[in-house]
């Protein structure tokens, strides 16, 4: 079998370990700000995390204890035409699509400043933890713009659309207290166990039955853009097919052994 050399990127990292891969954005001398350079890298970086099979779960951090990303950088869309512009909010929008939809579970460990592009990253993750020091805004409307890689549909989404407004138009940052309190982030951790504890969460999805923690994903996010009845359907539907696995079968004769169950993904 021919093994195939990591790919090397310039603007991040990646490294697998236990079946976690860990992606870190690393430009810290720009608050890890991400260039179009960095959202094309972790595209490629995702897409080959959707497909490897010997990664259960990936944890998405920023380089540094001050930023996770501050945002897109600034430098770049000065520039920017309205052609141009909408192709990059086009792009940035389907990584995270790919970063939700991966069929397997992407956390982000929130370091520090979760600004713009930073703020919509994070909430593209299935699960959020934030270090005390964490702050989170969208603070394009300072800027002149608006966020463009769907902080304006996320956002909503997840803290409700009061809150979300409040946010979207003042384009004041909250800390990381607030936004555990709204539901933004699922928990505050000490930095120095940022990590540990996202693997702690990391294993515990590790130890379930692949399939059903894809599909498990698959009927909250599709099922969160149709109405409740469709929602139920597609609940029902993925309910079907998971029946039909031999990990649910495993899982029943474990139970019956009273022995561990060896999942497959199958
Ligand atoms: N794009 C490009 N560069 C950025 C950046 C971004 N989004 N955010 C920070 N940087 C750069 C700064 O220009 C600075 O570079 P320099 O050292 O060459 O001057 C470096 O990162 C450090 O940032 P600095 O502003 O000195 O740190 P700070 O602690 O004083 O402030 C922030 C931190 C996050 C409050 C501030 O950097 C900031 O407001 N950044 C922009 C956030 C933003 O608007 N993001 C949304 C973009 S849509």
């Amino acid at each position: 079998m021919s093994s195939v050399a990591p790919v090397q990127y310039e603007n991040i990292r990646v490294e697998k370990k236990n079946q976690i891969a860990y992606v870190t954005i690393a430009r810290p001398k720009v608050l890890n700000a991400l260039s179009i350079a960095t959202v094309d890298e972790l595209r490629q970086a995702f897409h080959d995390l959707k497909n490897d099979s010997e990664v259960r779960v990936a944890i998405i951090t920023g380089e540094g204890d001050k930023a996770f990303v501050a945002g897109a950088d600034i430098q770049e869309f000065l520039a920017i035409n309205p052609v141009a512009g909408k192709e990059y909010s086009r792009r940035g929008q389907a990584v995270f699509e790919l970063i939700e939809n991966l069929g397997k579970p992407v956390i982000a460990a929130i370091n520090g400043f979760a600004l713009g592009g930073g703020c919509e990253l994070a909430m593209a993750c299935a699960i959020r933890l934030a270090t005390p020091n964490a702050k989170f805004g969208q603070p394009e409307v300072k800027l002149g713009i608006i966020p463009g890689f769907n902080g304006t549909q996320r956002l909503p989404r997840i803290v409700g659309r009061g809150l979300a407004m409040h946010m979207l138009l003042t384009g004041d940052p909250i800390s990381a207290e607030e936004a555990y309190r709204i539901g933004l982030v699922n928990e505050i951790v000490a930095p120095g166990e940022l990590m540990a504890r996202a693997e702690a969460i990391a294993k515990k999805i590790i130890a379930n039955a692949p399939l059903a923690v894809r599909f498990a994903m698959e009927a909250v996010n599709k099922g969160l853009e149709v109405s409740t009845e469709e929602g139920a359907f597609i609940e029902a539907t993925l309910f079907g097919v998971v029946c039909a696995t031999e990990d649910k079968v495993e899982r029943t004769r474990a139970t019956l052994e009273k022995r561990p169950a060896q999942f497959k993904g199958k």
